[in-house]
């Protein structure tokens, strides 16, 4: 192989640019000609490829977002789509593509590898919702962004003596809810993969009230609802007026933190050599830090495991 491509697709990701540079100088120190494809699938089937020196990958290990840019493409879903998309690799002589996403951009990478084009997958979502990896790329960022923003709401609960209901992004994975919950010491984390209820929520508050507890944040996963939705319920069932902070898309952005840097760094380099070795239609993870491959059609059978060990941790802590 000498020459592949790389694409980022879906949601971008805090470290998915120090992926792209990983991919693009493992390559090249391979020997290996690296060709950027620009707004994910969109671009392959525009022919957008770019070809990407050292260079160009200068000065972006430390930047959120992707410099390939990032698209939903929907005639990529389609055969005559694909079949577009796998001529513009031709033209440019690609032979293999690096795909940096989530569960849904690996769809269309499996799809390029059943029509014979190899592709290797980088997990990169906040989300950390993908099966078979400990982590994604840009979770751990997000995770540092979201306790960041609850450490500053504290400040202002505490001193107005008030209770907080704080939504975070996730989709329908709870991981960043439930490690910020756990992070921060919220008193209620609430997350799609387990039910907690009103009286258990309004219970906690209570508590923290009668041993003087100054502030109280409840964390709330998308996936389980919007947090103005929780506040109507304590409003209605206790009578207890709370302020409502929706983190939003600030949870996307945002330089990554060392250790996002230094996943993307292994996992670019894993995919490249992978590629090399003949290697397809595989998703790049870390398990016990460690680097490995999975098989994508395997991965998307399956669910991305939740931690009752943390989340029940979380609740002891959090009496
Ligand atoms: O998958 C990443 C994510 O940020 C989710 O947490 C969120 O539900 C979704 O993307 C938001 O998507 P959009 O940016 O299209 O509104």
């Amino acid at each position: 192989m000498k020459k592949i491509g790389v694409l980022t697709s879906g949601g971008d990701a805090p470290g998915m640019n120090a992926a792209v540079r990983a991919v693009v100088r493992s390559a090249i120190y391979r020997g290996v000609e690296v060709y950027g494809v620009y707004h994910g699938y969109k671009g392959l089937i525009t022919g957008n490829i770019k070809k990407l020196e050292v260079s160009d990958v200068g000065d972006i290990v430390q930047r959120g977002g992707t410099i390939l840019y990032t698209a939903r493409c929907e005639e990529f879903k389609t055969e005559e789509g694909r079949a577009i998309a796998i001529e513009q690799l031709k033209k440019f002589g690609i032979e293999g593509l690096v795909v940096i996403g989530g569960d849904g951009s690996f769809m269309g990478g499996v799809k390029l590898t059943q029509l014979g084009f190899p592709t290797i997958g980088i997990p990169g979502t906040i989300d950390n919702d993908i099966p078979e990896t400990d982590f994604t790329l840009g979770f751990d960022t997000a995770l540092n962004t979201i306790i960041d923003a609850i450490d500053k709401i504290r400040d202002t609960a505490t001193s107005h003596e008030r209770r907080f209901i704080i939504e975070v992004m996730g989709r329908g994975c709870g991981d960043l809810a439930m490690w910020a919950g756990l992070a921060d010491g919220a008193e209620s984390i609430l997350i799609p993969e387990t039910k907690e209820d009103l009286d258990t929520i309004v219970e906690r508050l209570n508590r923290g009230i009668e041993r003087g507890k100054k502030h109280n944040i409840i964390i709330v996963a998308e996936g389980v609802g919007s947090a103005d939705e929780v506040a109507k319920a304590i409003k209605a069932k206790a009578n207890m007026d709370t302020r409502v902070t929706v983190l939003g898309h600030v949870q996307r952005g945002g330089a990554p933190t060392a250790f996002d840097r230094v996943l993307a760094a292994r996992m670019g380099n894993k995919a490249v050599e992978l590629l090399l070795e003949g290697e397809k239609g595989k998703m790049i993870a870390i398990q016990n830090n460690k680097i490995v491959a999975h098989d994508i059609l395997d991965l998307l059978t399956k669910k991305h495991e939740f931690n009752k060990n943390l989340y029940q941790l979380a609740k002891e802590l959090s009496i």
